[in-house]
């Protein structure tokens, strides 16, 4: 199999999993717990949180941990909100993933008012129209780093620079940016940042969020006082430990990110481009993640080639995997003011640390002949 869908999901790395084992097997204790067992487990807990607060570069007391990216998404948004109740107004883009999107949409429903941002043809933002959109009732603007589908890098040390100006706290949804790119929290004017540990070769069903220590956090979660009483719930050791080495990793793969990862995909445009007519890119072409390749392939449907290069045993995507199985054309690609055609004909290739140059060539001899089948195939069928 050739998988290139690391921004749907990573790969466990298997030394997260070697330090994960000992807490899914023998150190079962509660971390809450008083006797040396359970303090064993809670000191695991404390280095995780330093090992993901050294990839941001902020406290480890400034990191929460949760269940998932979406929970983090939906807990800054709820903190802001109940931190003042008489603001009822949020910014955010058109472009966001779900977890930001329909959460907005439900508390529009709820009476609350929502902006949403449009985005150009290369997926970005414009900050005048975020400078417009807060108001002095702005609860919060949440605004992803790095798009999951075309890996277009929102302007963030300006987006937060000018939400600090106006006293509005910020939300950064950075599921898929950490770990990718370089992120240092110490230079930037950040309330909230939300990760997910199965984007970085962690499991799934981890994560966290970054609450910068001078805003203040209404929990989302009420129960036990875990998480310094701000998230309710009996810690997850294996995986929160698993996140921490990750984030640990991470760190120190990053330049190969930025470099090796960033060739792999560069050759895979070029190789395509050279040998397949009539490809774009959508989204940024320089503001982009390294890792991510998404294209508009005339004369084909996704859908379609999904499944040819399924048989193949290539795994890529049409828009993003939580929308995958609607019909709908990606809102990412609508949203940059493309045709419903382009949409439903276009792919995501998104690479990681454990992909090779040999895949890379591999898929080179196979997608050219998909497409060219294809595109024969929707000609015959057009014909008929
Ligand atoms: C940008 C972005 N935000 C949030 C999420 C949700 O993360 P999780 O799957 O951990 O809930 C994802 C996952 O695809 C994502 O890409």
């Amino acid at each position: 199999m050739i998988y290139f869908d690391n921004n749907a999901t990573t790969q466990i790395d298997p030394e997260v999993i070697q330090v994960m084992l000992p807490y899914l097997k023998d150190q079962y204790g509660n971390p809450s717990s008083a006797y040396s067992f359970g303090k064993h487990a809670a000191g695991a807990v404390q280095t995780a949180r330093e090992q993901v607060a050294a990839l941001l570069r902020c406290e480890p007391s400034e990191i929460i941990f949760t269940s998932c990216g979406t929970e983090s998404d939906n807990s800054a948004i709820q903190s802001a909100l109940l931190a003042d109740p008489d603001r009822r107004h949020l910014v955010t883009s058109k472009v966001e993933h779900s977890a930001i999107i329909k959460h907005a949409e439900a508390l529009a429903r709820r009476g609350y008012e929502v902006t949403w941002l449009d985005v150009d043809s290369g997926g970005l933002i414009s900050l005048d129209d975020l400078e417009r959109a807060i108001r002095d009732d702005t609860a919060i603007v949440s605004l992803m780093w790095a798009n999951n589908e075309t890996g277009t890098l929102f302007p963030m040390e300006e987006a937060a620079e000018i939400c600090r100006s106006k006293g509005t706290p910020f939300h950064t949804d950075a599921v898929q940016a950490v770990g990718k790119i370089e992120i240092d929290l110490r230079q930037l004017p950040i309330s909230f940042l939300s990760l997910s540990g199965h984007k970085l070769h962690a499991p799934k069903g981890i994560a966290a969020l970054y609450v910068n220590r001078k805003t203040r956090f209404n929990p989302y979660l009420i129960g036990g006082g875990q998480e310094n009483k701000r998230r309710g719930g009996t810690e997850n050791t294996a995986s929160i430990v698993a996140l921490g080495r990750a984030a640990e990793l991470a760190s120190s793969a990053m330049h190969e990110e930025n470099s090796r990862v960033r060739a792999l995909r560069d050759r895979f445009e070029q190789g395509l481009f050279a040998t397949v007519s009539s490809i774009q890119i959508n989204g940024h072409r320089t503001q982009r993640l390294p890792n991510t390749s998404n294209l508009a392939i005339e004369g084909i449907d996704a859908e379609g080639m999904l499944m040819l290069l399924d048989q193949k045993e290539i795994c890529c995507s049409a828009g993003s995997a939580c929308t995958a199985g609607s019909l709908e054309p990606s809102h990412v690609l609508k949203a940059m003011g493309y045709s419903n055609e382009r949409a439903r004909g276009s792919l995501r290739f998104s690479f990681s640390r454990f992909n090779s140059e040999t895949e890379v060539e591999r898929a080179l001899q196979i997608i050219p002949n998909a497409i060219e089948k294809l595109r024969a195939m929707n000609r015959g069928f057009l014909a008929a």
